[in-house]
């Protein structure tokens, strides 16, 4: 163990102590502390902060996550920072309501009990619980599934709720040699055993906000999306909540009766796929109000009065930041707005 530090966090009244042998997020999470985070890697940059005061050492990061100019202005990723010194940091991004409210991480194995296609590259993995019998965690939120026989593990959002009675979904985008997804072609089958570590993860609904919500996903971000949807639709919500999905054609679109049954059971709901690539010419024949173009240009042209809206963005880093770029032209307030990047793991 290194030597102990104490961090102080501005503007809310927060101090925490970090062992200078362990990221400040890590630290975080021991304490029980919900900073805001995402893929936990130096990747997505949900955790930038701003150090005040004190010595910092940064674990290797992307420069996407935080570039020259930020770092040399003083801006820090708090899963890659090591603390040298007492510390005075203030976060950017913070949630009063969450940072008292962490889920305490837990160990689960898992059996396989069904790998189902739902798009010619996504796959639906559903485990069993086998210890714990229940997986407490906020819906959006995500876990990391070990890779057998591998010292690695990969991040996948809950497509289920809590409440899904010991049993969860991932939504999987197969990518071909993939270290994890790979396996999902015919390696592993149902009766496998997988482990997993979580939860994980600031994508969760904020529950006292009555603003409208909007949903903004593509591909595998349909996941935690569901979670949300899911939810809300047990929970009957009464909010606003409209749900782009960005897709390149038809065939990409998945789970269309389950949307529009969760849709049913919520007092206003909107879901508007987005093809990129090929669209019908006549949407009618579908039955669904879908629209042409990328998903960022769709919510442009059709989003009204954007700075009222509360934003849940998930998906491939290029669409999450093309939607946080348009947000950030229309003056949506940060505090409003809510992202899972799914980066690529830098470990193999
Ligand atoms: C917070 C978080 C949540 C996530 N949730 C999900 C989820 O719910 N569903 C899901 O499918 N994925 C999700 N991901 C991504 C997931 O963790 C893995 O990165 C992804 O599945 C690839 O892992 P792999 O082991 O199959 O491929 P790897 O062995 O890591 O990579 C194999 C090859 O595929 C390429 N590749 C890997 N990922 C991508 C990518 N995103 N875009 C383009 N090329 C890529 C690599 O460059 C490499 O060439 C999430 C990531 C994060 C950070
Ligand atoms: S860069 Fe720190 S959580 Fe993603």
């Amino acid at each position: 163990m290194g030597e102990k530090r104490i961090v102080n966090f501005e503007p809310v009244d927060l101090e925490m102590e970090v062992d200078e042998d362990e990221t400040i997020l890590d630290a975080a999470f021991r304490q029980g502390v919900a900073l805001m985070h995402g893929c936990r890697e130096g990747q997505c940059g949900a955790c930038k902060s701003f150090l005040i005061e004190g010595d910092v050492q940064m674990d290797k990061y992307s420069t996407f996550a935080l570039a020259d100019y930020e770092s040399e202005a003083g801006y820090i990723l708090l899963c890659k920072a090591h603390a040298y010194s007492d510390l005075n940091v203030e976060l950017i991004n913070f949630d009063e309501e969450e940072l008292r409210n962490a889920v305490p991480l837990q160990h689960l194995r898992t059996r396989i009990s069904a790998i189902e296609p739902v798009t010619h590259d996504i796959v639906s993995l559903r485990l069993a619980l086998i210890e714990p019998e229940h997986f407490v965690f906020k819906p959006g939120q995500y876990a990391d599934i070990r890779i057998p026989n591998h010292d690695g593990h990969r991040s996948f959002s809950m497509a289920t709720t809590p409440s899904s009675s010991g049993e969860l979904e991932f939504l999987i985008k197969k990518y071909p040699g993939g270290h994890f997804s790979g396996l999902l072609d015919g390696v592993l089958k149902p009766g496998d055993e997988l482990e997993l570590d979580g939860p994980y993860g600031s994508f969760t609904l904020r529950e006292w906000s009555d603003r409208p919500i909007v949903c903004i996903g593509g591909g595998a971000g349909m996941a935690p999306i569901l979670s949300l949807l899911r939810h809300m639709s047990e929970e009957q919500t009464k909010r606003s909540v409209t749900f782009y999905y960005g897709a390149r054609n038809l065939t990409d679109l998945f789970y269309l009766d389950q949307i529009r049954a969760l849709g049913d059971e919520l007092a206003d709901f909107r879901f508007v796929p987005c093809l990129s690539d090929t669209w019908p010419e006549d949407w009618s024949d579908t039955g669904l109000a879908g629209e042409s173009g990328l998903v960022t240009d769709v919510v442009k042209r059709q989003q009204e009065d954007m700075a009222a809206c509360e934003y849940y963005l998930c998906g491939p880093p290029p669409m999450v930041d093309a939607a946080l770029g348009l947000l950030d032209e229309n003056s949506v307030p940060l505090d409003q707005v809510h992202f899972d990047k799914f980066t690529t793991s830098v470990t193999s």
